[in-house]
């Protein structure tokens, strides 16, 4: 049985769009059953539309500070989709506690940069200050520590003179597309064991 990945999104969705084509492998071990996101204005609900995964949105300035109730309203379409495992994917959104227990170790985020490096947003700026010869991303699991769960992969590339953070994340972009989908194949099939990309 095919693991089943529901995809939260914020944005352009170019991750989700990678992990969605990876898993239309034949042999794949996981299929897409939902891309939810939490913006009615997020570029990649197109994408997924175009590429046949359901979609549905939760926008989360409907509930004002009530997160809760913005979870809430996130879980009904969750549980309709039944996912085994939730990859983040340019979600902006933080996730309470009582939200990641209900899917303990099977939540996925990418994130940014060389984790335990530069947790949080700003990662390519706060690269660049530092005067860091390398920046990266890295898949893990979430835990309700922010940015913080175990790391499950990460890949890297050199930083080269005259980079600003724009032309970091853009060129950080392919290697995500990258990583995300071979963590997630790995995920599905059970392996936890860190993977580490050049
Ligand atoms: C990616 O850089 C991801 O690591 C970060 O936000 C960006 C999302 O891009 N969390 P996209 O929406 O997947 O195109």
């Amino acid at each position: 049985m095919k693991k089943r990945v529901a995809i939260l999104i914020s944005g352009g969705g170019s991750n989700m769009a990678a992990l969605v084509r990876s898993m239309a492998a034949p042999d794949h071990p996981a299929q897409p059953v939902l891309v939810l996101a939490n913006r009615p204005d997020a570029g990649g609900l197109h994408i997924a539309n175009a590429l046949g995964v359901p979609t549905a949105i939760t926008d989360h300035k409907e509930f004002g500070d009530d997160r809760a109730g913005f979870e809430r309203a996130m879980l009904r379409h969750l549980t309709e989709a039944a996912p085994d495992i939730i990859c983040l994917a340019g979600f902006m959104r933080i996730l309470s506690p009582i939200f990641v227990e209900q899917w303990r170790g099977g939540i996925l985020n990418i994130h940014p940069s060389l984790l335990p490096k530069y947790p949080g947003l700003y990662t390519h700026e706060r690269a660049l200050a530092a005067g860091d010869a390398a920046h990266g991303a890295s898949v893990h699991l979430v835990t309700s520590n922010l940015d913080a769960g175990p790391i499950l992969g990460q890949i890297s590339m050199p930083i080269l003179p005259g980079d600003t953070a724009y032309s970091l994340a853009l060129r950080l972009l392919p290697h995500e597309h990258r990583l995300y989908p071979e963590v997630l194949y790995r995920f599905a099939l059970g392996d936890q064991s860190r993977l580490d990309l050049p």
